[in-house]
């Protein structure tokens, strides 16, 4: 039977047919949205999306689902506690589209400075104004502290060192998996800063990171760039940063970002002078979307090959076991089931298990990961059973 893969968002036409091509059943439906997804998303097998949202209901009533893909970066639009739950991997395309959201940033970081937009509007309603928008201060000089020194921050880093600005960075990495905010220095950074740009994740951390405390930290006049997610920003207290200190904000996310490709949109950001945003269009080149989709394709043929998940990231980042059982066997059928039948008959739970072959395939070695240890006992049945070659067990 073939596998079903569903894509639920644009995707590029010759990276279809080489899913095709591996002899996987595709279904492309690019204006699918959240609220049609639990229905369409019901008997496939891999769905991939980029900004559409997988919901809860989606996974739960998925019947068949074993893999999300999302092509792209930031996985925020898939509810993965409920995937958690189901035993369905999440993967993502990291780093595939840093080089078109680098490209923005300094593009709207150049549009701050320019009065870019404003100049275009203008010149469109029949006004003139060069005296107005001679004021730019110029890049080269200036000081750029980047949140995130990620993927997309490094990309930025380049292009701003090649303006001949002074790059600064405060990266989020050591605080990962630590549940405290840690941006003790940013204060510092902060002050510096003509132009600071955001390149982080939407998590727990990095929620409302940006607020009134923040920009009170932030020079007066200073341009402040968010092509990541908006729920690091505190849009209210934004506003009242512009009001007191002249700050200009360029961003590609707000809150209330239309799920659709096209319609109305409504937000607290619009009409304000100091601020442009663009349409979430970060990762929209076509140089992007070819990586990105050629990424997929590479996730989809190893996982369909071997099993194996690029970019998994819902697999546990710490799992509870103390305790390391090697065992090293002939490759015969049973003979694994008689040593998981010693550690069943202890109660004992294995929390992760890998079995591999020697090359020729006559030996094997099973690692398992425990949570209690297996007693003295248990290791000499394991090494009285027929077929064992040696068992071994470590405190981790
Ligand atoms: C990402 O997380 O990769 C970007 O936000 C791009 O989103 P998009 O694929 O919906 O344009």
């Amino acid at each position: 039977m073939k596998l079903k893969v569903l894509i639920a968002d644009k995707f590029p036409d010759k990276y279809i047919q080489e899913l095709k091509d591996l002899g996987l059943e595709v279904i492309y439906e690019p204006k699918l949205g959240e609220k049609d997804l639990p229905k369409a998303a019901e008997d496939v097998d891999i769905l991939v999306v980029r900004s559409t949202i997988v919901n809860e209901e989606t996974i739960n009533s998925s019947k068949t689902l074993n893999l999300i893909i999302r092509a792209g970066s930031g996985v925020n639009n898939i509810a993965i506690q409920a995937a958690n739950k189901k035993g369905i991997y999440v993967a993502n395309c990291p780093g595939m589209n840093a080089v078109a959201v680098a490209e923005l940033t300094m593009g709207l970081m150049i549009a701050l400075d320019r009065f870019i937009p404003d100049n275009v509007s203008d010149f469109n309603n029949g006004i003139w104004n060069k005296d107005k928008y001679s004021k730019g201060k110029g890049l080269k000089g200036k000081t750029l502290g980047l949140i995130g020194v990620g993927n997309i921050g490094k990309e930025v880093a380049k292009r701003a060192l090649a303006f001949e600005m002074n790059v600064y960075g405060k990266d989020i990495s050591r605080i990962e998996g630590v549940p405290i905010k840690d941006f003790s220095e940013m204060d510092k950074l902060l002050e510096l800063c003509d132009v600071v740009s955001i390149h982080l994740p939407a998590t727990p951390l990095t929620k409302g990171l940006f607020n009134k405390q923040m920009f009170s930290c932030m020079k007066n006049g200073a341009y402040l760039i968010n092509t990541s997610r908006h729920d690091i920003i505190v849009e209210e207290d934004l506003l009242e940063a512009i009001k007191e200190k002249n700050i200009r904000y360029a961003c590609d996310v707000f809150k209330g970002e239309p799920e659709g490709k096209s319609g109305e949109v409504k937000s607290i950001l619009q009409g304000n002078p100091n601020i442009y945003v663009t349409h979430h269009i970060g990762a929209s080149t076509e140089q992007a979307q070819d990586a990105v989709a050629q990424e997929t394709i590479n996730i989809i043929k190893h996982f369909v090959h071997s099993g194996v998940i690029d970019h998994w990231v819902n697999r546990a980042k710490q799992i509870d076991v103390k305790y390391q059982l090697v065992v090293k066997h002939f490759d015969k059928p049973g003979v694994l089931a008689s040593v998981l039948d010693i550690i069943k008959d202890a109660n004992i739970n294995i929390e992760e298990i890998e079995n591999i072959i020697f090359e020729g395939g006559i030996a094997a070695c099973c690692t398992m990961k425990l949570r209690s240890p297996a007693s003295a006992d248990m290791i000499k049945k394991m090494r009285e059973l027929p077929n064992i070659l040696s068992v071994s067990h470590v405190e981790l």
